[in-house]
C-alpha cells in the first residue's frame, strides 16, 4: 500500500538548516498496523506529516498502492489528504467555536457529502467513541481525553483506507 523509497526531509537552510529524515526507506501492506517509535525530535512526526500528503519531501520517492506521488505539486497533497487519509494530529487542532458534530463532520463536507448521510455517520461515529451525549458541546467543555476522542472521530468518519495517527493517546 505504501513504499518509502530514501526519504529525505529537511527544514530550513544554510547554518540553520535541520535534517529530519535522512535516507528513509519502509513497506507498509494493507491492513498493517505499523507503530513509529523513537526520541522525541528523532523525526516520527516529520515521517507521519510526510506519509499523510500533510508536506512534500526534499527527497525520495513515495509510492502509494503501486503509483508514483507527486508531492511536490500542491493540488495533489490536497486530493490525497481528502480522499485516502484520515489523520490524528500531534496536537489535535479541535476547531473551538464549532461544536462536537461540527467539528466531525468537516471532513465529509469536503467530500460533499448530503446532509442525512453526514448525520447518520457522524452520529455512528460518536457513539462509537462513546461521545453521543456531548454532540452539540463545544471543545473547551470538553475533558482532554474527550476531545481527543473527538478528534479520532473526525479522522475515522470518512471511513478512510489509511488512518495515521500521531500520539492519539499521549497530549495529555
Ligand atoms: N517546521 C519545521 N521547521 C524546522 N524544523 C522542524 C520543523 N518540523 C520539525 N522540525 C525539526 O525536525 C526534527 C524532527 O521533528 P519531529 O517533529 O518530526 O520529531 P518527533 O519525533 O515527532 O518528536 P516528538 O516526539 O517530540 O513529537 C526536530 O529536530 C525538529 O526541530
Ligand atoms: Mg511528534
Amino acid at each position: 500500500m505504501i513504499r518509502l523509497i530514501d526519504v529525505e526531509k529537511s527544514f530550513g537552510k544554510g547554518d540553520g538548516k535541520v535534517q529530519a529524515l535522512r535516507g528513509v526507506s519502509l513497506g507498509i501492506a494493507e491492513h498493517e498496523m505499523v507503530a513509529i517509535m523513537g526520541s522525541s525530535g528523532s523525526g516520527k512526526s516529520t515521517l507521519l506529516n510526510i506519509i499523510g500528503g500533510m508536506m512534500g519531501m526534499s527527497g525520495g520517492n513515495y509510492l502509494y498502492r503501486g503509483k508514483e506521488q507527486d508531492f511536490s505539486k500542491q493540488k495533489n497533497l490536497v486530493s490525497f489528504r481528502r480522499n485516502e487519509v484520515g489523520f490524528v494530529v500531534q496536537y489535535f487542532a479541535l476547531i473551538q467555536d464549532r461544536n462536537v458534530f461540527q467539528n466531525v463532520s468537516l471532513p465529509l463536507k469536503y467530500q460533499h457529502v448530503s446532509h442525512r448521510e453526514m448525520r447518520t455517520r457522524v452520529e455512528r461515529i460518536l457513539e462509537q467513541v462513546g461521545l453521543s451525549e456531548k454532540m452539540r458541546a463545544y471543545p473547551d467543555e470538553l475533558s482532554g481525553g474527550q476531545q481527543q476522542r473527538v478528534a479520532i472521530a473526525r479522522a475515522l468518519v470518512k471511513n478512510p483506507r489509511l488512518i495515521l495517527a500521531d500520539e492519539p493517546t499521549g497530549a495529555y
